[in-house]
């Protein structure tokens, strides 16, 4: 395969920038080396540099995999590489809807993705008025957040108010504004959905004791057969985002399946041998195809 991509008869430049190299990261780094690519990691502290150049320490790419943990470190990189003519996956916009949960929702919305009713609030007051406007029980979460962190469930309004006081006195932005949900009965289950170029490739559930199902907190993960119906509902997600590379987190409701939030920089340490798809592999080959689609589109040239 080397030397096959795109029209000027050589490699596109790959460059995964992340926060260390984590399971994934590995997956993706020897995936690329099967196919005889050479993928560079580079260590998104390592980065630094006058923005109006491409950033140092980041070999010149056509094709940037931005991977880093930090959401607003990864838009960071995503917008200044993109200033500086790279193609980035997922996009900085991309990034930015998906990293906020306001956002990811307005989205979904926007695009008619069936997903769960979401109230922000800004205030302790407005806080209190819009849970009693949802109903209890529901579940409190930072706008931008993963891994399942500070996210609560306030059985009654007493809950909401402790919960809310909380978020006035340890303030800073993950406390700036607070999303709220109804909660979901869900028996510790819900399914996670990786849609590759527009196309879901696979899924898994996510079974946990606790009604927060985040592997980071100990939940297992099983294959999940993709019917249509998930396909559908996965890919029309991925969609509103405009998401090339995302992980879908969906909850199986009476009403069919409704979306709980777009990962825009997708996890599958556990989903590779769960669902015998090659996740990486599948990856590998669409940034592949990207970077020769940009190749042959003129986008700027690096030597
Ligand atoms: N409205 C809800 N009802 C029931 N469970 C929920 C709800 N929202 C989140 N959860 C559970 O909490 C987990 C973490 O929430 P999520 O919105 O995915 O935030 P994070 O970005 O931190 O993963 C979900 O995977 C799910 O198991
Ligand atoms: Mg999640």
């Amino acid at each position: 395969m080397a030397g096959s991509h795109g029209q000027q008869g050589r490699d596109p430049v790959v460059v995964l920038i992340s926060t260390g190299i984590r399971p994934e990261e590995k997956m993706l780094i020897e995936a690329f080396r099967r196919r005889d690519i050479a993928l560079h990691a580079v260590d998104d502290r390592q980065v630094h540099g006058t923005l109006s150049a491409w950033p140092q320490n980041v070999p010149h790419a056509e094709v940037v995999l931005a991977r880093s943990k930090s959401h607003w470190r990864n838009v960071t990189l995503a917008r200044w590489l993109e200033a500086h003519g790279a193609r980035v996956v997922n996009p900085s916009r991309v990034l930015e809807t998906c990293g906020d949960k306001a956002a990811t929702t307005l989205a979904l919305i926007g695009e008619g993705v069936p997903t769960l009713s979401a109230s922000v609030a800004f205030g302790r007051e407005s806080g209190l008025e819009a849970g009693r406007q949802l109903g209890f029980p529901l579940v409190l979460k930072p706008v931008v957040g993963s891994w399942g962190r500070l996210i609560g469930k306030a059985n009654d309004r007493d809950a909401l108010e402790l919960a809310l006081e909380h978020k006035e006195a340890v303030g800073g932005s993950p406390h700036a504004a607070t999303y709220l949900q109804p909660f979901i009965e869900t028996g510790g289950m819900d399914i996670r959905a990786f849609v590759v170029g527009g196309r879901c490739i696979a899924a898994i559930e996510r079974h946990s004791t606790h009604w927060r199902t985040n592997t980071a907190l100990g939940a297992r993960a099983v294959g999940r057969p993709v019917d249509e119906d998930l396909a559908a509902v996965a890919e029309a997600a991925a969609a509103a985002v405009a998401g090339s590379l995302v992980a879908v987190d969906l909850f199986e409701t009476p009403h069919g399946l409704l979306v709980n939030e777009v990962n825009g920089t997708m996890e599958f340490r556990n989903s590779v041998e769960t669902t015998g798809v090659n996740i990486p592999g599948i990856v590998a080959d669409h940034v592949m195809a990207m970077a020769s689609d940009g190749l042959g589109l003129g986008l700027p040239q690096v030597s």
